[in-house]
């Protein structure tokens, strides 16, 4: 069985690591939608530290939590509501927290905040998205998603599109997909490529994967689709936005044009790069992912609290 001390990226975590994370999760589906009780958690307490908004992050944790019967004080603003406003950094407000609580998500906007808190915390650490580097939850999220909706993740032809160079979600699903056996398309405008340090792990993982601007021809072969927003706030140039908004917009034109059901995914929010017109898709699954957020991140507190039972 998977065994973490924190969570601060998927870079590390192997095939099977995330095949137990995402079983744990299926466990717990009954209890995510308040079905059936089950205070696995009880007496547990989480802190979530966001010094970045969030909508699914933070609330899907704090969801979790409260479904496995344990309990939550939350930093929704730490940037203005905590005394990093003052100037306390990192390591201290780390070290004072983890008196507090039984484990930390932090979302902070520079990347290795996560592993710099983990480094510092003698409570377990759950990156909820560090700058542009990772958003492992997300990606986990993300990989489950494709299990419930495809059945499989392995023999899967999967396109990625949009600023795959700032998005921290994608940087964190391909790393997970790269355990798997899949065709990899990325698609993104010039200047908004995926790292390279992530085509590297592809590179040594052999996953074949193809760089392309060209989103009709790629979305006609796809089975599953995966949108990002532009992360207009990350960019050193407001105009560069200005320039590439619009170019790349998913809609059911251009899914209509192949010969079967895609699956549409996007981590959200969404800000006109995938048009509405896609709701009523049959392959829309982009509002199922927050539940799977909330199944994952039961998942992954049972695991850092170590209170997995058995039976799963
Ligand atoms: C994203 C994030 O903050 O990384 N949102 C999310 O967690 N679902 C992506 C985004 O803001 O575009």
């Amino acid at each position: 069985m998977v065994e973490l001390k924190h969570l601060t990226g998927l870079r590390d975590l192997s095939r099977k690591d995330i095949e137990d994370i995402l079983n744990i999760a299926l466990h717990l589906e009954e209890v995510c939608s308040g079905k059936k009780v089950f205070n696995l958690l009880e007496n547990k307490v989480l802190t979530t530290l966001f010094y970045e908004p969030s909508t699914r992050t933070r609330l899907s944790f704090e969801t979790a939590m409260h479904r496995l019967g344990g309990k939550v004080i939350s930093v929704a603003d730490a940037k203005t509501t905590s005394s990093a406003w003052k100037g306390e950094n990192i390591p201290d407000t780390i070290r004072t927290i983890d008196n507090y609580t039984d484990a930390i998500a932090i979302r902070h906007s520079e990347s290795g905040a996560a592993e710099m808190a983990a480094s510092y915390s003698r409570v377990p650490i759950l990156n909820a998205g560090d700058g542009t580097n990772e958003h492992p939850t997300q990606g986990l999220l993300d990989l489950l998603t494709i299990k419930k909706e495809r059945g499989t993740i392995d023999g899967l032809k999967i396109v990625l599109v949009g600023d795959l160079k700032h998005t921290r979600s994608t940087n964190s699903l391909t790393l997970g997909l790269s355990n798997f056996n899949v065709e990899l398309t990325l698609v993104s405008p010039p200047g908004f490529e995926t790292s390279q340090w992530i085509l590297d792990i592809l590179k040594k993982r052999n996953i074949p994967y193809t760089r392309t601007d060209d989103l009709r021809g790629s979305v006609k072969n796809a089975d599953v689709v995966y949108v990002c927003r532009i992360q207009k706030e990350r960019l050193a140039d407001p105009h560069e936005y200005d320039k590439i908004k619009g170019t790349y917009v998913l809609n059911r034109s251009l899914l209509e044009g192949a010969s079967r059901i895609i699956t549409v995914m996007h981590h959200l929010p969404r800000v006109g790069e995938l048009d509405e017109d896609v709701d009523d898709y049959p392959g829309a699954a982009y509002f199922r992912q927050p539940f799977n957020g909330v199944m994952v991140r039961a998942a992954l507190l049972a695991i850092l609290l170590n209170r997995v039972p058995e039976s799963f």
